[in-house]
């Protein structure tokens, strides 16, 4: 089953700093994703990969093209949906890892993991036991949970931020570098998580730098042409 149908997607930055030349990073891109496979975007470092991601979470709008995607029973548009409907198909439909955890103060690293699952109606005790069964299956010891996450450091705050994405099962997933400053058994359950995922049928869009995790998950490269990367337009 399809799940996301991406057409003719470009994108282009404004550079404001730079007397307004436009710079051309994404054209002409064209990807379909259906549930269970994880598609993997391949391409040297600046070519866009992390802006396709975004333009796909709505993050950037699109410059031009359809990025359509599968939310509940209907086809959504995010390159024209009003922000309503961008929240609600990031609700319960998309969810997003990157590399930064988007710390909140006072919040305990516990009730943090939990959130997604309460803020879906999920009771609390329950939502709890998940996001205790995801701290640990991320290896963040015990004695951490009741803590805020802002003083951890850059590896643990990005396993608290995969597992308050994972504990949730979107049907369709963006992960940016989820594994980049991870060790060699958190990488494993990443790696784990993201087949228990396709196995639940979620339409994953990943970057990996790490060669063994791609080897591990991409069900698909997927690349993205020099051709259609970078180049520099002066405006007029
Ligand atoms: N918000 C932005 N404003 C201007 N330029 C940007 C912005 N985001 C990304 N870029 C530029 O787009 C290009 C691609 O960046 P990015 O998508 O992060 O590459 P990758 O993830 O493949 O390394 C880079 O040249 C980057 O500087
Ligand atoms: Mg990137």
């Amino acid at each position: 089953m399809k799940r996301i149908d991406v057409t003719n997607l470009s994108k282009e930055f404004t550079l404001h700093l730079q007397g307004g030349l436009h710079m051309h990073v994404l054209s002409g891109i064209d990807l379909q994703v259906d549930a269970g496979e994880c598609v993997v975007i391949h391409a040297p470092s600046g070519a866009g990969k992390s802006t396709l991601l975004r333009c796909l979470y709505a993050n950037y709008r699109a410059s031009g093209g359809r990025i359509v995607m599968r939310h509940g029973d209907e086809w959504v548009d995010l390159v024209t949906a009003g922000a309503q409907k961008i929240h609600a198909v990031r609700h319960s439909t998309l969810g997003f890892v990157t590399q930064f955890l988007r710390v909140i103060p006072r919040v305990t690293t516990l009730d943090l993991v939990a959130e997604p699952l309460v803020s879906r109606g999920v009771d609390s005790g329950i939502a709890v036991d998940r996001a205790k069964e995801m701290l640990s299956r991320l290896h963040i010891p015990m004695r951490l949970w009741g803590v805020p996450p802002a003083t951890f450091s850059g590896g643990e705050q990005q396993r608290v931020n995969i597992a308050r994405t994972m504990i949730v099962d979107y049907p369709i997933l963006l992960l940016d570098e989820p594994t980049a400053s991870l060790d060699e058994a958190n990488r494993a359950t990443v790696i784990d998580m993201i087949h228990e995922a396709r196995e639940n049928g979620a339409a994953i869009v990943g970057i990996f730098h790490d060669e063994a995790v791609r080897r591990a998950v991409t069900t698909r490269l997927f690349s993205i042409a020099p051709a259609q990367a970078v180049s520099l337009v002066a405006s007029i």
